[in-house]
């Protein structure tokens, strides 16, 4: 059946749930997940926004249409969503270009038919993929309201979206807020400054800094104050599955194009596709949609030395039939201050690590943990090679690929993912 079940508890959560987050059994210490069931079917339209061409395998719609809209309606409302999103961020949703890269895989030595595809997501809705999880749950909260079955009556009384980020996933998330004219509160690190803090400005969002408090429990202050507001009605705007399960949901349509784009050159495996890792949402569901769509490609989940939560998870839940349910076990806080040039995935924790080591087993791929040194030479190579400018953070996964290349054959055919743009 078309829904959710929680990886820890087995709850199940019909698809036409409204506000289908968490799961029921969740008491605040967001140690369960609900993952999305797999359908027998993935349909492919034809459209150049993949929240209309790839709408019959989301969440959203399927929740739209066993609530009682029509297909047509659901086409205009992301259409609609589409437009002002374009206005307020300057580009609508579209997809994203993945091409062969030579300049790359010559310089790494790979060798046709072998060699380096690369999915380009700087260009995607405020530069970076955290838009498409966001959408997700945008597009649900829209489609809710036009039926009529929000708790709230009218868009005076909505309840404010909240996030918690220290930068890509907050400017995704206030753009996208602008465009739906929705309030937003952005929970951001005490130290943050410069750009983003000027670009979420821009765009009419609340900011809120965070200090560590003495009070508080271990972990990210940003989180813990983003799960107050979250207590006191706020919406979880997250790019975390267990804050907001709906953005595993739209992180998939970049595995669903990236199946579309290698089918185009009949393409149906690769030996690895490579995917830098903060909170581990993005990994879980670019690999989850790429499984759905019937390729087989090794996830390559890939960390720095400086904070790698998920390879301890991984070294230890392999033998664990029931991971989720052994949480703490496997998951905790990395203790160090976590460093590296790609700060933007220094996620304490790898809250999606129990998707993640799911996509991991199923396709029979590994966590890689990169040295600092690969982390660097990738965040030159990557935008040299390809002429996208995408942040240390965003060609993190290409330090995974030069830790990894004496392993790889030659002719290895292998994927990356460079994202948000170097600002
Ligand atoms: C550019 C970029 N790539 C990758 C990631 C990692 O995504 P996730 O936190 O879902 O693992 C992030 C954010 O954390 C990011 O901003
Ligand atoms: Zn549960």
């Amino acid at each position: 059946m078309s829904g959710f079940t929680c990886a820890t508890c087995a709850e199940t959560v019909s698809v036409d749930t409204f506000a289908p987050w968490r799961c029921p059994h969740e008491k605040g210490d967001r140690r369960h997940v609900l993952l999305i069931n797999e359908n027998d079917q993935h349909v492919v339209e034809s459209h150049h926004n993949p929240f209309i061409a790839l709408r019959r395998n989301m969440m959203w719609w399927q929740f739209a249409m066993a609530r009682g809209m029509t297909d047509n309606r659901s086409i205009a409302v992301v259409e609609e969503v589409d437009r002002a999103i374009a206005q307020v961020g300057g580009v609508g949703f579209m997809t994203t270009p993945m091409l062969y890269q030579s300049a790359f895989s010559d310089h790494l030595s790979f060798e046709s038919p072998g060699g380096i595809w690369v999915k380009d997501e700087t260009r995607n809705v405020a530069g970076s993929q955290k838009a498409r999880h966001l959408m997700a749950i945008l597009l649900h909260l829209v489609v809710a309201e036009e039926l009529g079955i929000t708790p709230w009556t009218d868009r005076s009384s909505r309840p404010k979206l909240a996030i918690s980020s220290c930068g890509n996933a907050a400017i995704a998330a206030s753009t996208l807020a602008a465009a739906a004219q929705w309030p937003i509160d952005v929970f951001i690190p005490e130290w943050s400054s410069g750009f983003v803090v000027e670009k979420l400005t821009e765009l009419g969002a609340h900011i809120h800094r965070c200090p560590r408090r003495a009070e508080d429990p271990p972990g990210d202050p940003t989180v813990l104050r983003f799960r107050e507001a979250v207590n006191n009605g706020s919406i979880p705007f997250s790019v975390q599955g267990p804050e907001n399960a709906l953005c595993l949901d739209g992180g998939r349509t970049i595995g669903w194009e990236m199946a579309q784009q290698l089918a185009q050159e009949n393409i149906t495996a690769l030996d690895a596709v490579f995917v830098q890792v903060g909170g581990g949402a993005f990994a879980a569901s670019l690999s989850r949609g790429l499984s759905e769509a019937g390729i087989s490609a090794p996830l390559v989940a890939v960390q720095t030395e400086g904070c790698a939560p998920l390879s301890r998870a991984w070294d230890t839940a392999q033998s664990d039939a029931n991971p989720a349910q052994h949480w703490t076990k496997h998951m905790w806080a990395w203790e160090n201050e976590p460093v590296s040039l790609a700060d933007g995935i220094l996620d304490d924790e790898t809250y999606d690590w129990v998707a993640d080591i799911a996509q991991i087993q199923r396709t029979k791929g590994k966590v890689v943990v990169a040295s600092e040194s690969h982390v660097v030479e990738a965040s030159r190579v990557a935008p040299e090679t390809t002429l996208i400018d995408a942040s240390p953070t965003g060609t993190a996964g290409v330090a995974g690929l030069l830790s990894m290349r004496a392993e790889l054959s030659n002719t290895a055919r292998v994927a990356v993912v460079l994202s948000g743009v170097r600002r």
